[in-house]
């Protein structure tokens, strides 16, 4: 095996064996790198014989081009490319020798659950897992995993759950549950890019400049810390499981997006409460692309869809696909107007909308620099959801035309 280069910032973390490792910082830290060296040297050594690894992320689908491939890299920094067998087809790594197996399951839908649920390991022990972006699971999906771990071990072996992630906010039930607690089980591992000797200087550069622009958004993103919840727009939504409830008003709302993502949300209203159902977000994408995956995201045709009036061409492409998009006319401080009739009521937000539930966490005002009071303006980064979720509720905010679709109709 080639000797290691790690940051040394995770030297003490690697070797901690604590049931819950908790690595969590800001981004560019060096965390997934970290921990994917990490898991290839340790089932690379003899000494782990009969160790299973299993890599959870909330979506099956994103482990390809995340966890898979900086397991991969890992496999080629450390030069032990020659005893793992890695399967790009059914994403599975196998390391020849020791028979040891890392698997890649997702958490967000019953089939990925039963199929997480129901992994046998050929030879040894299922002992760890990573689970990279665990804030985008459920307390429930943890609990799952966590049952997953119990039984007798051999010696050479012990139980251990490290879950990387960003901070995304305050209010967040794994900083209740885990970063706050004081059970002994549970160690912590903080970084910022400031310990990744490896990060590219324009990456700190940017991260400088923020610090001058945004100094909320810099302790966040950059520094990693748990975001304050004074000055946010929004603290009027809960999380559960609403996806496959029924509603008889539903709606639609499409924020167009190519660099910025592109952000669709199917929304339920009952008794005047909001309930988010489902999100579709997608990055660098064109229309067609886009048009392909709200269909594998379930967002039905046959409700209306509103969308942003500065985007007619894409209101057009969207028409011609199948969905009933329609232009959301603007008034005067609308953004203003939407977000207070949000207040007024309390939002149920689907668990599995992971993208949104980021937003909400740290969609907060625009302060003034000068006197330091919050302004009535919200900071516009990381909102595109968010603007999906103004535009979806348009019909109901204006009173008019009030969907009402058969029972039935979301299990398309
Ligand atoms: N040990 C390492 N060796 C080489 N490059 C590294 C190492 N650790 C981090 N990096 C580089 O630093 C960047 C950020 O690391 P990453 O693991 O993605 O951070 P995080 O998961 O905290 O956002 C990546 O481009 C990665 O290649
Ligand atoms: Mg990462």
């Amino acid at each position: 095996m080639s000797e290691i280069v790690l940051n040394k910032a995770f030297k003490e973390c690697n070797e901690n064996r604590c049931r819950y490792k908790l690595v969590m910082g800001g981004a560019g830290s060096g965390k997934s790198t970290n921990v994917a060296m990490d898991y290839i040297a340790k089932l690379s050594n003899p000494m782990n014989y009969g160790a299973n690894l299993l890599v959870v992320r909330a979506s099956e689908h994103s482990h390809a081009q995340s966890t898979f491939a900086e397991l991969d890299k890992a496999i080629t920094a450390l030069g032990v490319r020659d005893i793992w067998e890695v399967r790009t087809s059914n994403l599975t790594m196998r390391n020849k020798y020791t028979d040891s197996v890392i698997y890649f399951r997702g958490c967000n839908d019953q089939r990925a659950l039963e199929r997480l649920k129901s992994i046998t390991c050929k030879s040894g022990k299922l002992c760890w897992v990573w689970i990279e972006e665990a804030t985008e699971l459920r307390q429930t999906d943890v609990d799952i995993i966590d049952d997953r771990l119990r039984g007798e071990l051999p010696e050479n072996l012990y139980y251990q759950i490290t879950m990387t992630f960003n901070p995304v906010s305050a209010t967040h039930w794994i900083k209740s549950v885990f970063w706050d607690s004081t059970d002994p089980n549970i160690y912590r591992c903080h970084t910022t890019y400031l310990d990744n000797k490896f990060i590219d200087p324009q990456y700190a550069e940017r991260m400088e400049r923020r610090k001058l622009t945004d100094p909320q958004g810099y302790k966040i993103y950059a520094l990693g810390e748990w975001g304050v919840t004074e000055g946010l727009v929004f603290e009027n939504w809960t999380i559960g499981n609403y996806s496959d409830k029924e509603f008889e008003n539903l709606s639609i709302g499409t924020d167009f997006g190519f660099n910025h993502a592109h952000a669709t949300l199917l929304l339920g209203e009952r008794d005047g409460d909001i309930y988010v159902l489902r999100e579709c977000v997608c990055h660098n994408m064109t229309k067609t692309e886009i048009l392909r995956e709200l269909s594998r995201y379930r967002i039905p045709k046959r409700i209306p869809m509103y969308c942003d009036s500065a985007e007619p061409a894409s209101i057009k492409e969207f028409r011609a696909g199948g969905y009933l998009a329609l232009p959301v006319e603007k008034e005067k401080n609308s953004v203003k107007a939407q977000i207070d009739w949000l207040k007024d009521r309390r939002i149920f937000i689907d668990g599995r909308c992971v993208n949104l539930l980021k937003e909400i966490g740290q969609y907060r005002w625009i302060m003034d620099t000068v006197t330091g009071e919050y302004t009535d303006s919200p900071v516009t980064i990381n909102d595109d959801c968010i603007a999906a979720l103004r535009y979806g509720i348009e019909p109901w905010r204006k009173n008019k035309g009030l969907k009402s679709i058969p029972k039935g109709a979301l299990s398309l």
